[in-house]
């Protein structure tokens, strides 16, 4: 590994089991981890600094770029280019300075586990903005991360409002103890209340 080097690890969908064996290399030289809360807590024998990113994106990308000979690592769930922090580090660190090591994304975990290739794949997020429903539900294949405004149920209704011949799978807490995989027409996805950390897959019932 190059010195004065930003790493950006994509550390899978949560169980340590599928972080790629470059990646716990990296990690396990670096002198600091940032990281989410949740993906910290999975490093607890890291011996370097660890600081927790959160809002606080700005404060962390100044200190990378002050700190650049360190060897720092950011660690992102799933792969860091899709809908992680892999966008906005590649647009305000010196990309000659830094590596991106790529993960399993939960998309494709789920994807595995429903047996479904991602051939043709609609990849989309609801992460902080408003989808444009329409768009999103012409495509024959999609896959949402999603955040705790539009889930599951928002996409549900979405699908019955257009009358649309869709099945929808839920993947909650991926590669976890507690994974649930939830498969169904839009009206079984509404029996369901309250989805944990969750990825929607919507297919047109004829692919
Ligand atoms: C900011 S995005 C990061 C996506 C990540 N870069 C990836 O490749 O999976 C966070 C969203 O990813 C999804 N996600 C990540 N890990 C997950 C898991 N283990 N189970 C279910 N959803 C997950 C959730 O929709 C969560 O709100």
């Amino acid at each position: 590994m190059e010195e004065d080097m930003l790493n950006v690890v994509g550390i899978g969908p949560g169980n340590d089991g599928y972080i790629t064996e470059v990646g716990k290399k990296i990690i396990a030289e670096s002198d600091v981890l940032i990281g989410g809360k949740r993906n910290l807590e999975i490093f607890e024998n890291f011996c370097g600094e660890k600081i927790v990113l959160g809002a606080n994106l700005v404060e962390i990308k100044n200190y990378i770029n002050e700190n650049i000979e360190k060897n720092i690592t950011v660690i992102a769930s799933g792969d860091p280019s899709v809908y992680g922090i892999g966008k906005y580090l590649s647009k305000n660190v010196d990309n000659e300075k830094m590596e991106i090591i790529p993960g399993i994304s939960s998309m494709q975990y789920m994807f595995s586990r429903i047996k479904v290739d991602m051939n043709d794949l609609y990849m989309t997020s609801s992460h902080g903005r408003e989808p444009d429903f329409d768009y999103l539900l012409s495509h024959s294949k999609v896959c949402m991360v999603t955040d705790s405004k539009i889930g599951p149920r928002e996409i549900a209704r979405e699908i019955i409002k257009r009358d649309l011949k869709k099945t929808m799978a839920v993947g909650e807490n991926l590669s976890y103890d507690n994974e649930k995989i939830t498969i169904g027409k839009p009206e079984d996805i509404l029996k369901i209340e309250k989805y944990d950390m969750n990825i929607v897959v919507i297919l047109d019932d004829e692919q």
